[in-house]
């Protein structure tokens, strides 16, 4: 019993000094939003707003518990913020704005090298029964460097506006029904859950609006190790743009997705340039034999360069560089 609690101790002192030492290399100021007033701040703009522009060192905006009914705007001039919730389901961001699909946004960050861990974004604008649907957007992610681990998002209509820039998303849970994953950036989500909420027997939802705008932009979704499930039904994507981009990999998809797959959207007749593709997926809904006849069967080259983070969206090794504390010791 005493070897066990010494070796439970040391184990525990090891993996506290890992963490800690991890977190003195990238975080130079850390600030408390907690409700309940025991904390720096009681609200997560507040928060932002005391960070000085032209901020250039990495700072923890620690989350306590809570649903924090506010919208926050990350501004250009504040890079390298990490907020930190206590888990997706218990620190939640929400609001309720609705009919703009970028101002309505509840989340919105502007700045470049963002990171969140254990939060979630949810705009309630659509939830609420009644309300003919429109645009509502959890999350907007607009600039460069961006990466998100264990974070929720959820809202019906353009829930998580992927903007522009590189982002990279672990273990994140999204949630919607129309256009849910739209914009044009430049992203891998990995071992993300996909939600699709469209109303059984109604028309079918869009998981994807992918707005890739010429061949020689470098944009696109890339789907990994996956899963989609939901109640009615969904597309995988719709082309918002011509040269839209979406990739599945190794996802597994339920009886959700609609049998075509993919639609053209304003591109019917010329598909050539949409590129979405499906490589081995699993499940009800990954059943290709019915699909769209313009999926893209994309090379080993290609795939390749898409799947591998360190050449589509990470070739300086950007994301590595980014604190990623996920666990409060
Ligand atoms: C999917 O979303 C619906 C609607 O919000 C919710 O009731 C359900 O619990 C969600 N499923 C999971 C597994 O989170």
């Amino acid at each position: 019993m005493k070897l066990f609690s010494f070796f439970l101790h040391s184990s525990v002192l090891v993996l506290a000094l890992s963490v800690s030492t991890k977190a003195d290399e990238h975080i130079s100021k850390t600030l408390i939003v907690d409700q309940s007033g025991h904390g720096d701040f009681t609200s997560i703009q507040s928060a932002i707003d005391s960070i000085p522009s032209n901020n250039n060192v990495w700072i923890l905006v620690r989350v306590k518990a809570g649903i924090y009914n506010e919208m926050v705007n990350i501004p250009r001039d504040k890079p390298k913020i990490h907020l930190q919730g206590e888990s997706r389901r218990s620190t939640i961001i929400q609001f309720g704005a609705g009919g703009d699909s970028i101002k309505s946004s509840t989340f919105s960050s502007n700045a470049e090298d963002f990171v969140a861990t254990d939060i979630t974004f949810k705009n309630t604008h659509n939830l609420e029964l009644e309300k003919p649907l429109t645009w509502a957007p959890a999350a907007l992610i607009n600039a460069d460097k961006a990466s998100f681990y264990g974070c929720g998002f959820v809202s019906v209509q353009d829930t998580l506006t992927d903007s522009q820039g590189r982002h990279y998303f672990e273990n994140c849970y999204i949630e919607g029904a129309v256009d849910f994953i739209w914009g044009n950036g430049r992203s891998i989500y990995q071992g993300c859950m996909i939600n699709v909420t469209t109303s059984s027997g109604r028309l079918a939802g869009y998981i994807t609006a992918q707005a890739r705008d010429s061949a020689a932009d470098n944009t696109g979704f890339v789907f990994k190790d996956s899963l989609i499930f939901g109640t009615g039904s969904a597309y995988l994507g719709r082309a918002y743009r011509a040269y839209a981009r979406v990739v599945f990999f190794r996802t597994k998809m339920s009886d959700s997705i609609v049998p075509e797959g993919w639609s053209a959207w304003n591109y019917v007749g010329k598909e050539s340039t949409i590129v979405f593709a499906e490589v081995e997926c699993v499940g009800a809904g990954a059943d290709q034999s019915k699909r769209v006849a313009w999926e893209e069967n994309l090379s080993p080259k290609d795939l390749n360069y898409l799947l591998n983070p360190n050449t589509f969206i990470n070739e300086e090794g950007w994301i590595q560089r980014q604190p990623k504390v996920t666990m409060i010791l």
